[in-house]
């Protein structure tokens, strides 16, 4: 069969990576794709807003499956246009994608299901939103409602920063995305990402993983989309882990099928693990990017079959193999990322990093000019390893790092710090 994968970033690239070694597939395509997409799927430059032009592609090509990778057409329907005229696709439709489309949407479903999440109020009007400071403690946190690339969220110290990011989220910063803000209680703990598949009703947990959100070493300096994850995630033991589907992801897909909006494809909760268990700090309606990277990496199972079950309601029929070993990936990211960076800057050495045993580099932010790599992108690369353990696998991603010639690029020099200092103790 051929399957059509949407998107262009470093999560498509694994997914890509995953799917060219399953037998049933014929041909493999990607849109847009990017510079390293291309080594396993063929890329083409379609419009993926443009939902008749996506459909007449599925047409002239005989795709019978599509899989949708970003947040963004998830938000904007797309599964439901191709649903619509008869293409099966993995991902949830608008009405479901709103989970992570509205972070407002979000917690009122979890106020009303008593699902573990920060407490939280939502304001149309700076008045209101800066008067229900007066009754609050700091830090507190204050995000725009709608999809803003992972950078709408503001953790104010002081009450200034708080009036001042109110007023900058309603003067426009993010768009028509904060048109209206959530305001919620700042949350105490270690981070986790954990990932479902689900096709409304039955839920087959994936693994479990941990970003690095900030920019500079020692989770330091503004918020990115991630700069680096590992799998599995140790803080998410199996007391966690079972917390986390009884208390946060059965209620959500009951929620949603309650609601009738049932929630099919992959579900990642961003978790806070505090001293009470797991809260939620947001949904996410696909894949992790850079954990999907990790999570593809520790796959032993052909990686299709799940997608389509997801898709097709058959998900009790299906069960996943995982690889014991650790995965970890560092992102290479343009200089300036995440203000302003250059771009069209040439990287070299891939070849000689991906040639490291149990590396592989994927590509997010590239593209491919006259036989070169060009960084196209914030997020360039993300550079992964799998080891025995944590420090293994850290060793050889940085080790592939060093054979990559970008000057223009810069990485952080501790993924995987929290999983290291653990396995130290031990
Ligand atoms: P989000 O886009 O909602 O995932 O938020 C981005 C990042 O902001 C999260 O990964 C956390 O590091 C932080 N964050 C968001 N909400 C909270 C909260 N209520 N308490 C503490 N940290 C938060
Ligand atoms: N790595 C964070 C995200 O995909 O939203």
């Amino acid at each position: 069969m051929n399957v059509l994968v949407i998107g262009s970033g470093g999560r498509e690239h694994a997914l890509c990576w995953a799917l060219n070694k399953s037998e049933a597939i014929d041909v493999l395509y990607c849109a847009p794709g990017n510079g390293g997409i291309d080594q396993v799927a063929t890329c083409v430059s379609i419009d993926t807003a443009d939902h008749p032009s996506v459909i007449q592609f599925c047409r002239d090509n005989a795709i019978e499956f599509v899989i949708v990778g970003p947040e963004a057409p998830l938000v904007e329907g797309l599964v439901d246009s191709l649903s619509a005229a008869g293409l099966p696709a993995f991902g949830p439709r608008k009405g479901a994608a709103e989970l992570e489309g509205s972070k407002g949407f979000m917690k009122d479903l979890c106020r009303e299901y008593d699902i573990p999440t920060a407490a939280y109020e939502r304001f149309d009007n700076a008045e209101t939103a800066k008067s229900y400071l007066d009754s609050q403690s700091l830090p507190i946190v204050i995000k725009a409602d709608g999809l803003a690339a992972g950078k709408g969220v503001i953790i104010a110290q002081s009450r200034s920063e708080a009036d001042a990011a109110i007023d900058d989220i309603f003067g426009g910063l993010f768009g028509a995305s904060g048109t209206e803000i959530v305001i919620e209680e700042f949350m105490q703990g270690e981070e986790a990402s954990f990932f479902v598949l689900t096709d409304g009703e039955t839920i087959l947990p994936l693994v479990t993983a941990q970003d690095h959100k900030a920019v500079g070493d020692g989770d330091t300096g503004p918020n990115t989309g991630g700069m680096g994850a590992y799998s599995p995630a140790p803080v998410m033991t199996d007391e966690m882990i079972q917390m986390t589907i009884d208390t946060i992801i059965k209620p959500t897909v009951a929620a949603m099928k309650d609601r009738g909006v049932p929630y099919t494809g992959v579900l990642y909760a961003g978790l806070m693990i505090t001293e009470t268990g797991p809260r939620l700090i947001e949904y996410n309606v696909r894949f992790g990017d850079p954990e999907c990277q990790v999570i593809c990496a520790r796959l032993d199972s052909d990686i299709l079959p799940a997608l389509q079950a997801t898709a097709n309601g058959t998900l009790d029929e299906v069960s996943l193999n995982w690889k014991e070993t650790t995965a970890l990936l560092v992102v290479m990211a343009a200089n300036g990322y995440p203000g302003a960076y250059e771009k069209n800057t040439e990287i070299s050495g891939l070849d000689d990093a991906n040639a490291i045993d149990d590396v592989t580099v994927f590509h997010a932010g590239t593209k491919k000019e006259n036989g070169k790599i060009l960084a196209t992108g914030g997020r360039v690369l993300g550079v992964t390893a799998t080891g025995n353990s944590v420090s293994q696998a850290q060793a050889k991603a940085y080790q592939a790092v060093s054979k990559i010639d970008w000057k223009e690029g810069f990485c952080r020099k501790d993924i995987g710090w929290r999983a290291i200092a653990r396995e130290q103790q031990k």
